[in-house]
């Protein structure tokens, strides 16, 4: 009840992710993964490769970024202000992340500003060695199979 799309039909989603060291885009790219999975067909954008204010047709959007400077990295914060006609659609959010705190909350403050519907939220905390873009801590894996059965 209330979902736009029924079984039999292909649900569509768009991941649109930031990584500077790339520990971000393990993570995008194993749960596009997931996705395919469940039957799911998958695109992945880059922040710079896609048009905030023309955004492609999905029926869940997926957001990932680090923090950086006790913030969402900038190019996805600049992003997510600059979202149109994203009304009504559906998001799940991911942050990375050095120290205790995550900042999933700023994600879902920029979205639910452009009236976009929250249905999972996940953060991964990175260890000190985050630059080698290997850095994920504990069993992420299980923790993005969850998101994913969430979306
Ligand atoms: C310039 C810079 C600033 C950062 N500031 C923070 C911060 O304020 N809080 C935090 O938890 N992590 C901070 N970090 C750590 C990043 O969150 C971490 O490098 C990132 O999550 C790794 O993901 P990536 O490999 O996808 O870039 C910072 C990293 C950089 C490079």
């Amino acid at each position: 009840m209330g979902f736009e799309y029924s079984y039999g039909e292909l649900m569509k989603y768009a991941i649109i992710y930031w990584s500077r060291y790339g520990n971000g885009k393990k993570i995008v790219d194993y749960l596009a993964g997931k996705l395919k999975e469940k039957g799911g067909e998958v695109q992945i954008f880059k922040t710079s490769d896609v048009n905030p204010a023309a955004m492609p047709e999905a029926d869940l959007y997926v957001f990932s970024a680090p923090t950086e400077a006790f913030n969402i990295q900038k190019n996805m914060r600049s992003f997510m202000k600059k979202l149109e006609g994203m009304e009504g659609k559906r998001y799940g959010i991911i942050n990375t992340h050095a120290m205790e705190r995550n900042w999933l909350h700023k994600m879902e403050k920029l979205l639910s500003k452009k009236k976009m519907v929250k249905v999972a939220g996940v953060d991964f905390r990175v260890g000190k060695d985050a630059d080698t873009g290997n850095s994920l801590t504990g069993n992420w894996e299980k923790k993005l199979d969850e998101f994913a059965s969430m979306l």
